[in-house]
């Protein structure tokens, strides 16, 4: 009993402890960055890291982001933000009076935010309701904050940077205005009750999160989210990430990354 845990006993335990299932995503990147983990922080091994997970947030909170690698940054990818802004922003302005958006693996915020940002220089920040979700709370934590480097900011327009951020001592704070314009909420993606608690929306951003899982739960996500894509409403992935046959899901390809849902 007192000897050292296999992955098998960690996942089983991770679950009981978190609810989150690690079966789910890639066995060989999500060991091998669990094992980096545990060599970077100085862990014996699985148990007692484990020990520590239990108790310490701030592990937890590198745990998730060893898992999945939660950077971000306001305006990734910046010829999808193009996109948003010249053609999806303005087509659903046209065609629906309220907008129900959704970034799902929002880690610290920068993708909700970055759409407010868009849809304020729409003039349309009011007539959005932007909802966005981790696992992670302690990045939850931070996206409420709203307080960033300038390396997240990076891409971030001059003008929008000047007048939705204020500087402080080295950091950058967001207008409450934004902050305000965005609900968090943790939820679990991997759940299903999740998808059935929730109703349509013109507007999902899923980037860079179900890269992680397996191809069986990728699709499974995939379904899940285009029956809560609003026809004529879109479905934004991440540059590394691909839908095959988005027909099935009644989801057409405008470009890579970005779909819409017909019907
Ligand atoms: C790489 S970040 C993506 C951030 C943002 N969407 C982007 O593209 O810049 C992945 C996020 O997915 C979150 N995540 C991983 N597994 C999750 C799960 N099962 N449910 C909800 N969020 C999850 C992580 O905590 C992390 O913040």
């Amino acid at each position: 009993m007192n000897g050292n845990w296999d992955f098998i006993r960690f996942k089983k335990e991770f679950f009981q402890l978190t609810g989150l299932d690690l079966e789910r995503y890639k066995d060989k990147q999500m060991e091998r960055r669990i094992g980096q983990l545990i060599e970077r922080e100085g862990y014996d091994g699985l148990r007692s890291f484990f020990n520590d997970l239990k108790v310490n947030d701030d592990l937890l909170h590198k745990f998730y982001n060893y898992l999945t690698i939660n950077t971000s940054v306001f305006y990734r990818d910046i010829k999808i933000y193009d996109y948003l802004q010249d053609r999806v922003l303005p087509d659903l302005l046209q065609n629906f009076n309220r907008l129900k958006i959704w970034s799902m693996g929002c880690s610290h915020g920068e993708e909700p935010y970055s759409i407010a940002l868009m849809l304020h220089s729409l003039s349309s920040l009011q007539r959005a309701e932007i909802m966005a979700s981790d696992i992670d709370d302690k990045a939850l934590d931070m996206a409420r904050e709203g307080k960033y480097s300038r390396n997240q900011l990076e891409k971030v327009p001059k003008d929008i940077l000047k007048t939705a951020f204020t500087a402080q001592n080295g950091f950058y704070l967001l207008d409450p205005a934004y902050k305000k314009a965005v609900t968090f909420k943790k939820h679990n993606l991997l759940e299903s009750a999740l998808y059935k608690s929730l109703s349509p929306m013109q507007l999902i951003l899923c980037r860079n999160v179900f890269i992680y899982f397996k191809t069986d739960v990728q699709e499974w996500i995939v379904e899940q989210v285009a029956k809560l894509v609003a026809p004529g409403g879109y479905f934004i992935i991440g540059c590394a990430e691909f839908i095959n046959k988005p027909e099935r899901f009644n989801l057409e390809r405008l470009i890579p990354s970005i779909y819409k849902k017909i019907g």
